[in-house]
């Protein structure tokens, strides 16, 4: 926390904003430690006015002159720009994406808001191109995140101290991630025994290890891990059933139960069952070169010595709520508490990380957080040898990669600093945590535009996903108007509509007269679909234009989840000057979405191209029924079938049957030339 007169003002005026919805569960002074006022603050903001009217051109009803058609253009932005890379977020919007609206949408010094900030992508869009930011979101971990990104250090002194503290870390704990390294080894690259390798050397550094659970045996109640034996499959090989190494009997992998045992969970002070696992598998270096190992009696030894060993710094040993993607790691590990996500090893290092970081300075926080998930036993390894996180989950795999928290900082440093050089241009900002159903401390009509990025119904449990990270910072979401739909929160698609409605109603009311807000839809149900629409149309809004966000790679829920497709929807619509009538959804029968299909094949060129592909037709078909006010009836199940029944597929495209014939000639003239 900033110390100062701001610090103190803080302090004095939470009274004031305590009753605002959102405001986190936490003691006052780890909302004190993690704000800096007046640009961040860990609770409902209240230095916003101030701001405003520093930075603010008050609405003047009779002389305002602003006119914007909408925004028409569809958009292509990719998530590999260092800035995106940086920190991890279960959903993100790209910022260079939000700056092209943002510089439509509104002239250099305009305000600019989001309600549902996140990592405050909207925030550095609108920094970036000369404009004000004022961003607000539920999460105290999300905002702290954004704080990060707009109110960081510089690059260099951030290095510096992070050089600084990374070598106390090592120093501590470098000694955890050794290993011996064996002629018995393989070169990762060579793919030949160690011992051709010329720089022979005793220790390597492990870069990661593979744990696998521990099976029983239904048959013959051995116990088996893959990857013990040789000859075994590869990590992360997944079949639907197996012959057991012992008895050879076919064992169906879902059914095979896994091995628990009592264990002694020191910082519980308590006895727990938990799952056995053992390591299969070593990555490690020596030198330039990599290699991979099974493990030998060091290594045994050594995680022996890590399980065993006292943390002597602050642990957050905090009981993980109940909940929808809790229970993923409750069902499969009987994981119940945020530090046993963590091998004692990892946790060890993270927490002597956070303790130099208080004591030096919190920024490096920032780039430490954004490897507590890959840390943690949520990193899984595929059969491609590549460690994932399922993005949007909880999801513990039987199969993990326990990686060196110094390697991976090591991998990822470059990056994040040329993210921070990205994020040196001065910026006029201001940050609060508070839920967007009341957002009581920003004046009436005092927001030139705003861009948004709203949760999706009961895609992603942001409270829930955001609990491991802000256990660390000690200040966590109040979800009781958190906008999602979720059994165990008891909260149903009407509350959730009812929810977004009240988010809406507040931008609306902010939001000047005659001026746009953007809000970016990710691809769900067609019941939310219609939930948000109402939403969007109860507060007072005019949908305008609807257009397509192709993000190219599609989070894993947005992929999997049945009745949803990849790209996102941007949904444009404007506050009247004058109150508009009540608006109703209008309904659509089957014909429209055949004769909307038609329509738009017919007015393609007939070569291959995006816009023929079904994930394309049925954004844009969604586009077209929320532009046109319709309610939405068929998921993308119906409109599959629909296509299927009514259209003809080639290569992945999509035509009218007219148009085939044209299609192969075109095909066989470019074969021939
Ligand atoms: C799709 S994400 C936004 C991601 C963001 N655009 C980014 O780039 O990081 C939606 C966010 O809304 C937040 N949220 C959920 N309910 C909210 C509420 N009632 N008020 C404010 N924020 C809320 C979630 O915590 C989540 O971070």
């Amino acid at each position: 926390m900033k110390s100062g007169s701001f610090s103190e003002n803080l302090k004095k005026q939470l009274d004031s904003v305590k009753d605002i919805e959102g405001f986190p569960r936490a003691e006052v002074d780890d909302i004190l430690y993690l704000s800096e006022p007046p640009s961040y603050t860990a609770c409902p903001n209240p230095f916003i006015k101030d701001f405003i009217k520093k930075y603010g051109n008050p609405y003047d009803s009779i002389n305002d002159t602003y006119k914007r058609d909408p925004f028409t253009k569809d958009i292509r932005e990719g998530k590999h720009h260092p800035i995106y890379l940086a920190h991890t977020y279960h959903t993100k919007v790209p910022h260079q994406a939000v700056q092209k609206f943002i510089e439509y949408y509104t002239n250099p010094g305009d305000i600019i808001f989001d309600g549902f900030c996140g990592t405050g992508m909207v925030g550095i869009a609108a920094t970036l191109s000369n404009r004000e930011a004022i961003i607000s979101e539920i999460s105290p971990f999300a905002t702290f995140i954004a704080n990060n990104f707009l109110n960081s250090l510089y690059p260099e002194e951030f290095m510096k101290i992070f050089e600084e503290i990374l070598c106390d870390v090592r120093e501590e704990c470098d000694w955890m991630y050794k290993t011996n390294h064996t002629n018995k080894a393989i070169n990762t690259r060579t793919k030949k025994y160690a011992n051709y390798i010329k720089a022979f050397e005793k220790i390597g550094k492990i870069n990661y290890i593979v744990w696998n659970d521990v099976y029983e045996c239904p048959y013959c109640y051995n116990e088996i891990c893959f990857g013990e034996t040789p000859n075994e499959r590869k990590p992360g090989e997944k079949y639907d059933q197996f012959n057991c190494p012992y008895c050879d009997s076919i064992v169906n992998e879902r059914k095979a139960k896994k091995v628990m045992f009592q264990k002694y969970d020191d910082i519980l002070n308590d006895s727990i069952d938990v799952v056995k696992d053992k390591p299969i598998l070593i990555s490690y270096s020596v030198g330039k070169s990599n290699f991979w190992k099974k493990p030998d009696e060091f290594d045994f030894h050594l995680i022996e010595k890590t399980e065993g060993i006292n943390i002597p710094y602050w642990i957050p040993n905090k009981r993980m709520p109940k909940g929808r993607s809790t229970t993923q790691a409750l069902k499969s590990h009987n994981i119940t508490y945020v530090h046993q996500y963590f091998t004692k090893r990892n946790l060890y290092v993270i927490c002597k990380f956070l303790d130099l970081c208080k004591k030096r300075n919190f920024k490096i926080w920032f780039l430490i957080s954004s490897l507590l998930q890959k840390a943690s036993k949520l990193m899984a390894l595929n059969k491609d040898y590549i460690g994932r996180v399922t993005k949007g989950t909880l999801y513990v795999s039987s199969t993990r990669q326990e990686i060196n928290i110094f390697y991976f900082l090591n991998k990822n440093i470059a990056s994040f600093k040329q993210s921070l050089e990205i994020l040196k241009h001065s910026k006029k900002f201001i940050i609060s945590t508070q839920s967007a159903t009341n957002l009581s401390n920003i004046p009436s009509k005092s927001i030139d535009y705003i861009f948004t990025d709203p949760p999706f119904g009961g895609n992603i449990m942001y409270s829930e996903l955001n609990f491991i990270w802000e256990a660390f910072l000690r200040v966590f979401t109040n979800n009781e108007h958190e906008a999602i739909e979720n059994k165990v929160q008891g909260k149903s698609l009407q509350d959730y509509t009812k929810l977004m409605e009240r988010c809406f109603v507040e931008m609306f009311r902010i939001l000047k007269p005659n001026r746009w807000i953007t809000i970016e839809f990710h691809n769900s149900k067609a019941s939310v679909w219609n939930s948000i629409q109402t939403a969007i149309k109860n507060a007072g809004f005019v949908i305008s234009l609807v257009s397509v966000l192709d993000k190219k790679v599609g989070s894993f829920k947005q992929i999997t989840t049945a009745n949803s497709v990849k790209n996102d929807l941007i949904i444009n619509a404007f506050k009247p000057k004058n109150e508009t009538p009540s608006q109703i959804l209008k309904s659509a029968d089957l014909s429209l979405d055949i004769q909307f299909l038609r329509e738009q094949l017919k007015s393609l060129p007939i070569q291959p191209m995006v816009s023929r592909t079904d994930k394309m037709l049925f954004s844009k078909m969604l586009a077209h029924y929320i532009e046109n006010g319709f309610e939405i009836t068929s998921n993308s199940t119906g409109f599959y079938k629909i296509l299927n029944e009514n259209f003809v597929e080639l290569d992945g495209y999509w035509f009218i049957r007219e148009q085939i014939q044209i299609y192969k000639k075109l095909k066989a003239e470019i074969r021939d030339n």
